[in-house]
């Protein structure tokens, strides 16, 4: 059960998730101190806690970057601040002062701690927030400050929370960098003494590393060690920034924005931050990954319990090139293959025959649809599969009849370039009129269609990220574009309750808690090519759960790597999360078509176990031994195995494959075979895969409970 406690005599609030604790207090100038994060403890046990008052080391050193809730600019602090605040007057520095605390226990199955404060003579109020919930570990922070006075001031950073870790001998940590078509490469690497920044200045999320971050003492394993891992939820610039500091500690702080852009806060303004999540567990770093997935799946996505269905998407098959009479013959092959979503992508509206013209007319191009969707979508429905669209909502081509009535909507500064990214401008998704204007297309879109869902693509960065006619623009608009594109895609998916959105970024490019919060699946790379995929699954794998993470098979040579690996293969790596097709039907052969719709209908038989079961990364993605993944429902009835092998090398050893997670009394049937093993063995011994000989290869293995016969048997 998750619960807050406090001990009036020693001053500690203590949280407690079921497996884990974490506890602060108040110090003697009034500022949130930080006391322990990991395993459990009582309340009595966290007041032994309490720091030994500081000794002072040299009149060079100021109060240690580690230690406190949220840093601020102010006093002698010499670290990464997570709160930088400029009054009126030109003041910068902050002063704690303490102004009560307040639990909340009444929601059902979550407990609230609120700690308030104000500046000691400025007009500040800040609450920090912390929530606690009895199904999982993680620790949900934000922070909200108030202008309570006359004059307007500037937030120059505002993290959402800052997390400190235990002292340990080392530390290590776990990220991800990448950038378009080759996202989500992890990195494991010593923690730098000093300090690290992962961020985004792009206003996305970005495709060069993500807000999430995994720190280790430098002992953990896949299977073993404690792991500190936080991430946020934020879907525009961002930045966690890690310190290593001369004493040996280290300590985080995370939060929306980038260097160089402050937030105006007007009189009687409140901005709540976007939240912060961490956790801490015991259990190597898959431990951490499947307390981050079980939270997306219960926190984090809007309908969890759905199971995704098996789309199909026109990119990689027609580019540009759609319209009526092609997309209902692909439309024909996919319902023959089992597809469930028909999914048109870019070059149905306006004058969009390639991606320099057209972009922000939202209308059917009428020489390619000359009757508008309808049919189309008629057809689509009539075979028995839902409908959906790609838009690009936040984006203009210069060439449209959208920039030439409004010019002024993209972001943009006078008197300097307004650089184009793909033939593309940014519309300025802060202003009022912008947004509303996006809302009222696409949900007359939306409704007017029957459209059941839509891919939300945004294929640049903001760049001359200007708002001319307000003086505070430049600093508001990266906030703001983000909370009006949240609101509306919130609005949409209210009028539409039925409508399902995947958040894309010409791939990866926008994948966090944040915008999944509203969205139902992610687009992680453009890049198809399965042998990538599969470090790219991996990576995306540390923190988003499989439910999330949609993957084409595509046809071969791959458009962007020229690779060519089995129809099989490609189709047993993108089972791994929510499979889909993106290959060009019309030229599949019988052969293949009848080979895709029996791996579709396998997919069918165990999606429920990939995108709801429990992950375990067996083996990790290296040159020469096959990698594996298994997927566990959470009764352990069910398993379901996913085995790739890249070239190997001859002679390359092939060590069993030992399981994981079954229940260790039982026996399991492999339902392909009728063979009935014996969960101790699988998971002690470990059984050989049935890799077939050659480059490529790949197996699956879909293991049902015997639960008729006892362990004994
Ligand atoms: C982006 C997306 C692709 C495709 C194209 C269309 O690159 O990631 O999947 O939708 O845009 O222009």
């Amino acid at each position: 059960m998750a619960a807050i406690s406090f001990a009036p005599a020693s001053g500690v609030w203590l949280l407690s998730t079921a497996r884990t604790s974490y506890a602060l207090r108040i110090d003697d100038t009034g500022a949130p101190c930080h006391l322990a994060w990991g395993p459990r403890l009582s309340l009595a046990a966290a007041a032994d806690l309490i720091p030994p008052p500081a000794v002072e080391v040299s009149s060079f050193e100021g109060r240690p970057p580690a230690g406190e809730e949220l840093p601020v600019d102010g006093g002698a602090r010499y670290g990464a601040p997570s709160l930088r605040v400029r009054f009126a007057d030109g003041t910068r520095a902050f002063e704690w002062e303490p102004m009560g605390h307040r639990i909340d226990e009444q929601t059902p199955g979550a407990a609230e701690l609120a700690l308030e404060f104000r500046d000691r003579h400025y007009p500040l109020a800040v609450t920090l927030h912390y929530r606690v919930h009895d199904d999982t570990d993680v620790i949900e922070r934000w922070t909200v400050l108030r202008n309570t006075g006359q004059q307007p001031l500037s937030l120059l950073r505002a993290d959402s929370a800052a997390w400190t870790l235990p002292p340990r001998d080392d530390y290590r940590i776990s990220h991800v960098t990448g950038q378009w078509s080759s996202e989500s490469l992890l990195h494991r690497e010593p923690l730098p003494h000093s300090e690290t920044v992962l961020t985004s200045r792009r206003g996305i999320t970005s495709h060069h590393t993500s807000p999430w971050v995994m720190l280790d003492a430098g002992d953990a394993t896949e299977d073993r060690g404690e792991v500190w891992s936080a991430a946020l939820a934020w879907s525009g610039s961002w930045h966690i920034i890690v310190q290593r500091t001369p004493d040996g500690r280290t300590a985080f702080t995370g939060g929306a924005g980038q260097d160089g852009a402050s937030l105006p806060l007007a009189p009687g303004e409140e901005y709540v931050t976007p939240c912060c999540a961490a956790v801490y567990t015991d259990g190597g770093f898959g431990a951490a990954s499947r307390a981050w997935h079980a939270y997306v799946m219960a926190h984090v996505l809007p309908h969890p319990d759905e199971l995704r269905p098996v789309l199909f998407n026109s990119w990689e098959a027609t580019g540009f090139d759609v319209d009526e009479a092609g997309q209902k013959a692909l439309a024909a092959r996919a319902a023959e293959l089992g597809i469930e979503l028909y999914v048109v992508d870019d070059g149905w509206f306006g004058a969009r025959r390639d991606d320099k013209a057209g972009l922000g007319d939202w209308s059917p191009a009428p020489d390619r649809f000359p009757a508008g969707l309808g049919p189309l979508v008629e057809e689509v429905h009539r075979l028995g599969m839902r409908f959906g669209l790609w838009v690009e909502p936040e984006m203009v081509n210069p060439d449209s009849d959208l920039y030439r009535a409004h010019p002024d909507w993209v972001l943009h500064y006078p008197h300097r370039t307004r650089t184009e990214l793909r033939n593309q401008l940014v519309l300025n998704f802060a202003r009022d009129d912008v947004a509303a204007w996006a809302y009222g297309w696409l949900t007359r879109l939306v409704a007017d269609n029957g459209i059941d869902f839509l891919k939300w693509d945004m294929n640049r960065a903001l760049s001359e990220a200007g708002w001319p006619g307000r003086t505070d623009g430049q600093d508001l608009l990266w906030t703001r574009y983000v909370h009006n594109l949240y609101d509306v895609i919130d609005r949409l998916r209210a009028d539409h309750p039925g409508l399902r959105i995947e958040t894309c970024s010409g791939g990866g490019g926008r994948i966090d808690l944040g915008i999944l919060s509203r969205t139902d699946q992610a687009w992680p790379s453009d890049n198809t090519d399965a042998a990538d995929r599969v470090s790219i699954q991996y990576g995306f794998s540390q923190i988003y759960p499989a439910r999330t993470m949609a993957a084409w098979v595509t046809d071969v040579p791959n458009q962007l790597t020229g690779r060519s690996v089995p129809l099989r293969y490609r189709f047993h790596v993108a089972m791994a999360g929510v499979l889909a097709v993106g290959g060009d039907l019309a030229c599949w052969t019988p052969k293949e078509i009848a080979q895709g719709a029996e791996l579709v209908a396998e997919y069918k038989e165990i999606r429920h176990i990939v995108q709801h079961g429990i992950q375990q990364r067996l083996r990790c993605p290296v040159d020469d031994a096959p990698s594996a993944v298994q997927y566990t429902t959470a009764d352990r009835r069910e398993a379901y195995v996913l085995v790739w092998q890249r070239a190997p090398r001859h002679g390359t050893p092939r060590p069993a494959l030992r399981l994981a997670g079954l229940d260790p009394a039982a026996r399991y049937r492999d339902v392909r075979t009728g063979a009935v093993h014996h969960a101790s063995v699988l998971t002690g011994y470990g059984i050989t895969p049935d890799l077939p000989c050659g480059d490529w290869s790949s197996t699956s293995l879909h293991l049902v409970r015997v639960d008729d016969e006892g362990a004994g048997a």
